[in-house]
């Protein structure tokens, strides 16, 4: 649809939100099953104990209708209304075309929205959000929908036990709205530093090296992680990004009231805590029942901070992700209520 031409209005806020997680739990206990490795090792290591499985007729698009259906519900926004849909996700519903954005449009019912993807994997939904905004606050459209969803189940080697313990699939959406009312988005960091690529890849299936017997034959579908130079780098590059968004909106470490950190590892989410000198009160965590949701653990971590009250309105909140690319993104957000 063409832009609305709405005069430009000075806020956006976030007006509805929504999860989905699939209702089946694996815990760290059927892995041990699978590959060496114990709960106790994963819980130390990771902090996760437990990550959700989208069932075989389950997608990245279906779980994105889930979470958006509850956050339009909660918007009292009609899907004939959203002019725009942003699916972050790396796990695509078909690895080329069409985007998953446009199943989740007309699976929504929604007549007049464009719809894209966006691939910036576990920075993905950062990345949507700072994206969708724009389109808010430059008043071309009223109503935007930015999902984060993955089913990054699917792209594991059940074989490979430095990956498939630390990974589980969900969804999160966020509706996105004008208003006069101070706040919603002071300030964001997007990031990449493509030279590490390679830490954290699939090989194949893209243009570089197509889908073949062979690439299938040496397990070329599945992710790659150097592990440590991912740790190493998340846990520099959150605190970082966090404190270049404060310093953009004129803020300091003593403003957050919550940081809510991609859900990766807990001690890189305690890393990044110590070294923005922030309490235990003042962090979300959520990893040790989903694990690693790639693009959806940020709104759904956001989901459940509201849910449990850790969000009210007044309050400032950092989300920051990062991930594979490599990629970060870190938005400040003063949250309307
Ligand atoms: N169970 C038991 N042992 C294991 C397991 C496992 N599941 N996985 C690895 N090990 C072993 C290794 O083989 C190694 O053994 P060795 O010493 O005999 O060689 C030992 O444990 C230590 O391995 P490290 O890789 O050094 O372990 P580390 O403490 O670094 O933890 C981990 C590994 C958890 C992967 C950590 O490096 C990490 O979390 N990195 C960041 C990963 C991440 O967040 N990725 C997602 C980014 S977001 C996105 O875009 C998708």
């Amino acid at each position: 649809m063409s832009p609305s031409a709405n005069p430009s209005p000075p806020y956006v806020r976030i007006t509805g939100w929504g999860k989905y997680l699939p209702e089946r739990t694996m815990p760290n206990s059927e892995l041990e099953a699978l590959v060496d490795t114990t709960d106790e090792w994963i819980r130390a290591r990771t902090g996760i104990g437990a990550r959700r499985i989208a069932a075989p007729d389950e997608t990245t698009c279906s779980l994105s209708v889930m979470a958006a259906q509850v956050a339009l519900e909660k918007a009292r926004v009609d899907p004939d209304d959203v002019e725009l849909i942003i699916v972050a996700t790396c796990t695509p519903d078909y690895a080329n075309m069409p985007a998953t954005a446009s199943l989740v449009q007309h699976a929504l019912g929604a007549r007049h929205a464009g719809a894209f993807d966006l691939n910036a994997v576990c920075s993905g939904f950062l990345y949507g959000l700072a994206t969708g905004s724009q389109f808010i606050l430059s008043g071309a459209h009223r109503n935007v929908l930015v999902i984060g969803a993955d089913v990054f189940t699917r792209i594991l080697d059940w074989e490979d036990r430095s990956t498939c313990v630390l990974f589980g699939d969900g969804a999160g959406a966020v509706v996105l709205q004008a208003t006069a009312e101070p706040g919603g988005l002071l300030s964001f960091v997007l990031g990449s530093d493509g030279a590490g690529a390679c830490s954290l890849y699939v090989p194949a299936g893209g243009s570089r090296l197509p889908a073949s017997a062979a690439t299938v034959a040496e397990r070329q579908h599945f992710v790659k992680m150097q592990g440590r130079e991912v740790f190493r780098f998340a846990a520099s590059v959150v605190p970082e990004s966090v404190l270049e968004a404060l310093g953009r909106a004129g803020l300091t470490t003593d403003d957050i009231d919550l940081l809510i950190p991609h859900q990766a590892n807990s001690r890189i989410i305690d890393a990044a805590m110590r070294r923005l000198k922030l309490a235990d009160s003042a962090v979300f965590s959520n990893v040790e029942r989903y694990g690693n949701t790639s693009a959806a653990s940020i709104p759904v971590a956001l989901c459940e901070a509201l849910e449990e009250g850790r969000v009210v309105a007044g309050d400032t909140i950092a989300m920051s992700g990062f991930g594979a690319g490599l990629s970060w993104g870190t938005a400040i957000w003063k949250w309307h209520g």
